[in-house]
């Protein structure tokens, strides 16, 4: 493929320089969030011995946090880039076999129905060619009352959001201005809107759905629970 249709085509795998490009820039950044989602949505309590799926995992930087921060949570990582994955199984080496990762597409994961107590998914969906049917998958493999927590860029995101999310990203100072365009062209302009993931949701064999901006972030979040 040509460099304009690497850039043009979200679907794609990342390569290996992109996947370097996120884990040392971009993943961080995201990184910082983790302990908002865990408490704004209480995500861990009560998942001591909980296992998780994070679907689109990237480096594993989201599984690392929860391993260290739950002995007991066991969790696997999918992710449709081999490279991705070869950094995960090396973030996350020193948990042992209670955290794994896999190369698969969304779209169509070797896992089986009812296993999950938690699928998460962040940053993924925008990549997905068909974000129903991914989203079917998370749901399909999570347990009856368990909970599905997706977190995307947001399509309508405020200016001032994606200012803040250039000023946490640690790039160089004049990379700053790049970047926002960057992630309002790239990101953002993929993604979706909250409208649209309310539509999918109402797709979705899923109840107490709450749609939500994620707040000071150009991002937005599906949260449910699975019939
Ligand atoms: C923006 S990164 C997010 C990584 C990680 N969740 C994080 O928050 O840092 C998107 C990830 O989705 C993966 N991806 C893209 N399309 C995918 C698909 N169809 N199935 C699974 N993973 C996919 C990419 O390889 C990449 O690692």
């Amino acid at each position: 493929m040509n460099l304009f249709g690497m850039v043009k085509d979200s679907t794609r795998p990342y390569t290996r320089l992109e996947s370097k490009f996120y884990d040392h820039f971009i993943a961080p950044s995201v990184a910082g969030f983790y302990s908002h989602f865990e408490q704004a949505l209480g995500l861990m309590d009560g998942m001591d011995d909980a296992f998780v799926l994070d679907v689109g995992c990237g480096g594993g930087q989201l599984l690392e946090y929860m391993a260290k921060r739950r002995p007991g949570v066991r969790a696997v990582g999918v992710d449709l880039s081999g490279d991705q994955i070869r950094r995960a199984r090396k973030r996350l080496a020193p948990y042992g076999s209670r955290m794994s990762a896999i190369t698969s597409s969304a779209l169509d994961m070797p896992l089986p129905d009812n296993e999950f107590d938690l699928v998460v998914s962040i940053g993924c969906i925008k990549h997905w060619p068909d974000r129903l049917k991914g989203l079917a998958e998370c749901v399909r493999v999570l347990k009856p009352g368990s909970r599905l927590l997706v977190v995307e860029a947001d399509r309508g995101c405020r200016l001032e959001d994606v200012a803040y999310l250039a000023q946490k990203t640690p790039l160089p100072f004049l990379a700053k201005p790049i970047f926002r365009i960057f992630y309002l062209v790239k990101v953002a302009g993929p993604s979706l809107d909250m409208e649209e993931m309310r539509e999918l949701a109402k797709k979705l064999p899923i109840k107490k759905v709450r749609v939500s901006r994620v707040p000071g972030l150009p991002g937005l979040m599906l949260d449910a629970i699975k019939k």
